[in-house]
C-alpha cells in the first residue's frame, strides 16, 4: 500500500512535505511530538483527545508507529479529521 492511498482525497499533497526518518526522531518529547504511519508524518503535540490518552502516544513518538497502530486499532485509513488537523509530511529516504 502506498501513502498516496492512506492520503485522504481532501488532502493537497502539494502542501505536504517529505522528511527522513533522522528528522522525525528529533521530535519525541510530550511538548513536540512527531510519528509516523504509513509513511505519513503527524505531529501530534497538539491532540489532546487520543481516546486511551496521550502517554501511550509517547512510548512511539519520533519512530515509526505504524505497528503500534495497528495492534490497537482496526481502521486502516486515518481519518479525515486528524489528517486534516496533524499531518505535516510524508517519508522520503
Ligand atoms: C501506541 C500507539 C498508538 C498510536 C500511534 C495511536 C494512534 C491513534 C490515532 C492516530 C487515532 C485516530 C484515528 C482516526 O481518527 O482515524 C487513534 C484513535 C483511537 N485510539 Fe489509538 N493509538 C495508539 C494506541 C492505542 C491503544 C493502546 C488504544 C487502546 C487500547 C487506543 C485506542 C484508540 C481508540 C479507541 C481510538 C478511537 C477510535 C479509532 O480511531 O480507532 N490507541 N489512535
Amino acid at each position: 500500500m502506498t501513502f498516496e492511498l492512506l492520503l485522504n482525497d481532501n488532502i493537497n499533497i502539494e502542501n505536504v512535505k517529505t522528511f527522513t526518518m533522522e528528522e522525525v526522531a528529533r521530535h519525541r518529547t510530550i511538548d513536540d511530538m512527531w510519528m509516523v504511519i504509513d509513511g505519513l508524518v503527524y505531529d501530534f503535540t497538539n491532540w489532546n483527545l487520543h481516546p486511551v490518552g496521550n502517554k501511550i502516544l509517547l512510548k512511539v513518538a519520533g519512530t515509526d508507529a505504524t505497528k503500534a497502530y495497528r495492534k490497537s486499532h482496526s481502521k486502516i485509513k486515518i481519518s479525515d479529521e486528524i489528517q486534516e488537523k496533524y499531518l505535516i509530511g510524508y517519508i522520503s529516504n
